[in-house]
């Protein structure tokens, strides 16, 4: 039998009930890693953990809200006490509500910064010890397009994706004499449960948001699967020489010139 990318790996992804974070687990779990999902909802995450284990392969989902500095901890040390060992770290939680300037609230920028940013803080902290341990290890980060030039209406949260940015470089070079590499993935425009229930909460039909992605440089929007590809590079011995750096799985979305019809500020 091929062995695994991943193989014997052990992995948290955080929320991994569905949409992007699920296909990564899901992916790297059948390249061999025992995965940890992890998610705010507990029914839907053990709903996602139980699909991979009919599947035949290695997941346990543990609850955790990463905006909680304790639910964080108690997953890192939780996942080390049940498989001995931790290797990779999926920062995927994610919550990408819009807003302009003016639309933002002091309540609302702090709930979007504490997902997209605090929370990915926290798990960094919690897990470098377990990574350390291991003798080194991957974190990855799950960026966005907005991290590096921003939307009009994600202004809250393209300040938060930026700030994860600046937190992976730091992190790259300060964990580098570990042997912890640290990295940031751009997954394009991808149509989740996520993206599809908040435009749908706009009046935007599947059906207009499948064509605004035709408009896309590659004809198409970017899939979790997409993503999934880059994360087991990212999270494998594939790429031991690799830190520090954005990936970008956006179709150029974040080099080439924006379409007219500007399909992400819908
Ligand atoms: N969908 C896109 O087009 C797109 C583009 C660029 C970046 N991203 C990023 O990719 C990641 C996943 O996006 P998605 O579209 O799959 O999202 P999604 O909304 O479909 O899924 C997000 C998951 O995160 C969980 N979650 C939310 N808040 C949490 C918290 N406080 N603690 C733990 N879990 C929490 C949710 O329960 C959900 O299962 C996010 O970081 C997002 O910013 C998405």
């Amino acid at each position: 039998m091929r062995k695994g990318r991943v193989e014997g790996k052990v992995i948290v992804v955080t929320g991994a009930a569905q949409g992007i974070g699920f296909e990564c687990a899901r992916m790297l779990a059948e390249e061999g890693a025992e995965i940890v999902l992890s998610d705010l909802r507990a029914p839907e995450g053990q709903a996602a953990t139980a699909q991979i284990v009919a599947a035949g392969d290695k997941a346990t989902f543990i609850q955790a809200d990463v905006t909680s500095e304790s639910d964080c901890a108690h997953l890192m040390d939780e996942t080390a006490r049940r498989f001995g060992r931790l290797d990779g770290l999926l920062n995927n939680a994610g919550w990408y509500p819009r807003a302009t300037l003016e639309n933002t609230t002091t309540d609302l920028w702090e709930a979007i910064q504490q997902v997209n940013l605090r929370g990915p803080f926290y798990c960094c902290k919690y897990a470098v010890p377990h990574l350390r341990a291991a003798g080194g290890g991957s974190i990855l980060n799950m960026g966005s397009i907005n991290g590096l030039q921003g939307l009009p209406n994600l202004v809250a949260y393209s300040a938060a994706k930026g700030g994860l940015l600046t937190l992976t470089r730091t992190l790259a070079g300060a964990l580098a004499p570990d042997r912890i590499r640290v990295n940031y993935l751009i997954p394009g425009w991808v149509l989740t449960e996520g993206e599809i229930a908040l435009h749908g909460g706009n009046g935007i039909s599947l059906e207009a948001l499948l064509k605004a992605g035709e408009t896309l440089a590659l004809g198409r929007h970017q899939t979790p699967k997409d993503s999934a590809y880059a994360s087991v590079y990212l999270l494998s011995d594939e790429s031991p020489q690799v830190t520090g750096i954005i990936l970008n799985v956006d179709a150029g979305g974040s080099t080439l010139p924006i379409p007219p019809s500007a399909p992400y500020v819908l």
